[in-house]
This record gives structure tokens, sequence and C-alpha cells, in this order.
């Protein structure tokens, strides 16, 4: 305890000496048919903790059956009795050390005491003792017994963290808990469920209420673990890409979030759109297969050079295919440089044969690649880019999704964070300097697409923007 600052010491001893008050004082208090119910909600609540399922990045995906316990203890037992039974959080087999345990137990009785206190105040029948209770009444009481000890809880917290890591209260609030209170409440509801079977069958209704909550817990487990392991074989794809292209740095992110946001906006079914941000991350895999010296290359690319980064789509498909989870995401790898008009690669499709998922990394990319600072110019502005964007739609990209996009990020805004620091962009310094990429849709590098056409002069001369297009690779 003595790593922790001298105010966090003193808050936690205090909050620890509360709630060992209200334990000891109901321990003394309550009648002895209460420990019947006391001591197994007080087992199930130290186990429902310890079970509580992983989360899982930024996708809260977590099911616990401890708050439900909390909740039924306080609307069965009152005052007296909750705060023994939410003291047994900190029984859990967990790897807190000591007095973080007792915290939890101090934090545990603390709050029960206080939400059993309201729910009793304003009147609520303890539903051990009296199962003949106004319904309406006890459904209205618990939600606001709910609502106490979730606060109660909250602000116990908020305080410990911010006095041991010495950040701001709020900030602790807004960034972790809030997000919990929504699903915490849902458990309340669950709570109720047990309180009210209980008050009928006793230690039964554990299993009526609890069992299918566990199935659905172990349930999301699995998923979570699943989706991790899909997370951790992308993140060491785009880690090795990153390795040899510097360019890729934070792209593949940026260009996933913006994929994300053209799907959202075009109605896309979510499950699509978490297919999606797998495409996004993974659309330059295939640079794995390109080599380094041509990625690397400083100056002008030769032909076979052009055509060996050409190659990344084609790679990048043999490289994925055989991950199914990825399922119509290898397509928009293998086909996220083809163009509207025809004029792309590696396969020369046009309009909708090119598919969707193509069509939305194709805009994404492009986005990215032109409001980031590159080797041959600076970063462009958003509103620059949603310019070149507009210009090439019809001929690059499909219009709807670049409409999908501008429209996503005037509501939404774009974080183009995960770029490399400032001081490593610098045009000539630090970084090779390639003549150009193959994302940009404005980057000339005086090379022509074999299949681009390049003796169309009517449109070369025509059209600028097309003449950049042309030499885009
Ligand atoms: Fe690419």
């Amino acid at each position: 305890m003595r790593e922790l600052p001298i105010a966090a010491r003193a808050y936690v001893t205090a909050v620890v000496l509360l709630g060992g008050y209200f334990v000891v004082h109901g321990a003394l208090s309550l009648a002895p048919e209460d420990w019947k119910v006391v001591l197994p909600l007080a087992v199930l609540l130290a186990l429902a903790w310890h079970l509580a399922s992983p989360m899982q990045g930024d996708r809260a995906i977590s099911i616990s059956v401890g708050m439900p316990v909390a909740l039924a203890s306080v609307l069965l037992l009152g005052p007296l009795g909750a705060p023994i039974v939410n003291a047994c959080v900190g029984l859990n087999a967990t790897r807190l050390r000591w007095y973080m345990r007792l915290f939890n137990a101090g934090m545990g009785a603390v709050s029960a005491w206080l939400a059993a206190s309201v729910y009793v105040g304003l009147g609520g029948q303890l539903l051990a003792s009296n199962a003949d209770f106004n319904v309406p009444r006890v459904l209205v009481l618990s939600f606001v017994a709910a609502l106490t000890f979730e606060v109660a809880n909250g602000l116990l917290l908020v305080v410990v963290i911010s006095l041991t890591e010495r950040v701001s209260p709020l900030r602790v609030w807004y960034g972790t808990l809030a997000q919990s209170a929504l699903p915490m409440f849902i458990y309340s509801i669950f709570g109720l469920l047990l309180a009210v079977v209980w008050s009928y069958v006793g230690v039964l209704s554990a299993i009526l209420v609890l069992a299918p909550l566990m199935v659905a817990r172990w349930v999301f487990a699995e998923f979570a673990l699943r989706q991790e392991a899909y997370e951790a074989t992308m993140r060491s794809l785009i880690k090795s890409v990153e390795t040899k292209d510097l360019y890729t740095r934070g792209h593949s992110q940026r260009v996933s979030r913006a994929s994300v946001l053209i799907g959202r906006q075009a109605g896309m079914r979510e499950d699509r759109v978490t297919t999606l941000r797998y495409a996004g991350m993974l659309h330059d895999v295939g640079k794995l297969g390109v080599p380094t010296a041509v990625l690397q290359k400083a100056g002008r690319l030769t032909d076979d050079e052009y055509e060996a980064i050409q190659q990344h789509t084609v790679r990048g498909r043999e490289i994925v295919k055989d991950l199914e989870f990825l399922g119509e995401a290898i397509e928009g790898i293998l086909l996220h440089h083809e163009r509207i008009d025809g004029r792309g690669y590696p396969m020369g499709k046009v309009g909708s044969e090119i598919p969707e998922f193509a069509r939305i990394i194709a805009v994404a990319d492009a986005f990215d690649s032109m409001t980031t600072t590159r080797s041959y110019r600076g970063a462009r502005s958003i509103e620059d880019a949603f310019e070149e964007l507009r210009r090439c739609k019809g001929s690059q990209f499909d219009p709807v999704m670049v409409e999908a996009l501008i429209e996503a990020i005037d509501a939404e805004g774009w974080d183009a964070s995960d770029t490399l620091p400032t001081e490593a962009l610098s045009p000539t310094e630090n970084l090779p300097t390639m003549a150009s990429d193959d994302d940009d849709p404005t980057a000339a590098d005086h090379l022509s697409l074999p299949s681009a056409a390049p003796d169309d002069a009517s449109e070369l001369d025509g059209d600028p923007v097309d003449e950049h297009l042309t030499t885009e690779r």
C-alpha cells in the first residue's frame, strides 16, 4: 500500500473502515433466518465476479452475473444484510493486491448499504420476508435502488482511480464508467427478477434466473476469444507490412475506419461492416510479397518495378484466401485498385462488376492517401480531398461511396491520428522518398498503366484529372 499517494491511502482506509462498520453492524443485528439468504448470496456473488467475462478492446463484450446478485441482496435483505453479501466481492480470486481487495469489499458494502437505505427509506418492502408485495411499487423502487448502487459504486471508484493515477475524476468517469452504466442497469432487471423468484423458491432461483445469464456469458466469452484471435492475426499481418513499407504505418487503420464510415453511411448491415473493417485493415497486405527495395525505392520506378507493385493486389488475395472469417473482404483486397471506368487493375472490371467492398476501400484509400503527408508533398486538407474525390467520381470512384464518405465525415468528423509523428514526415529526411504511391489519385509518377489507355490523347489533354488518374498506380 506504500506505493499509493498519501491521499489515496487515507481514502482507501476510510472506505474500508466504513464498509467494515456496516458489515459488523449488520452481522450483529441480523435475525438468524436471514443468514439462510445472506450466505448463499455471498457465495454466489464471490463466484459471479470471479466469472466476469473478458472485455475486448472498444467492444464491451462482457456479461457479468455479479450485478444481479448484488441488487437482489439489496431487495431481499435491506441495509443490514446487503453490505455483508456485497463485501464478498473482495473474496474473489483475482490477482489484485490485498488492499485493493479490501477496498472492493468496503466499496461493495458502502454502495449496498446506501442502495438498501434508499430502497427501505422510500417504503420498499424486503422481499426475503415478504412475498406479498406491491409489484409496480417494488419495480420502481428497485430501479431507484439499482441507480443508487451504480452511482455510489461509480463515485467511490472514480475517486480512488483519480487519487491513485492523479487524473481528473471527470476524465475517469467519462473514460470508463459512463460507458458501463447502461449494461449494468440492464443487469439490475435480472437482479429484481432474482429477488422476486427467490422470495418464492429460495436458493433454487439462482439456477432459474442466473443459469441463462451464465450461458449467455459463456457464449459471449467464446465470441470475444474468437474475435481476439482474428484481431491478433490481423495485427501481426499489418505489423509485417508496416515494417516493410513505412507509408502504410497507420494507413491501414485509417483506411479501415474510413471504410466503416462509408459502409455505415451506405446502410450496410453491421456484420458486413465488421468484415469491411477487416478488409480495410488488410487491403495492402499483399505488399508483403513486393520486394522491399521496390517499395522503398527513391525516385522513379521502372516499368517492371511498377508492375511488381501492382502485383500487391493479387498477392494480398493469396496471403489471406484461407482465412475464412474474412469472407467478402478477400475480393475487396484483390480488387481495391479497380476503377469504375474499367481502367484499374488487376482485372479491369467495370462499374457494378467491382464488388461493393472494393469500391468502398478505393475511396477510403484515396482519401487517406491525400490527407496524409507523403514524401513528395504535404498533406492536403479534407476539403481538397473531397473536391478531388468528387472530380474523380464516375471515372475512378463509385459516386455513391464518395458521397457516403463526405456525408459521414461532415456529420462525424475525421480523426487522422495514427499518422507518423510530424518530425518523421519531412519530405527529405527520415523516410524513403518514393516518386509517388499507388493510392493517391493526384500522384503523377510519369508511368502509364498497361490497362489505362495512355494513348487516349483526348482524355489526357482535355482533363487534367484524367491525366492524374492515368498515371496513378
Ligand atoms: Fe493498395
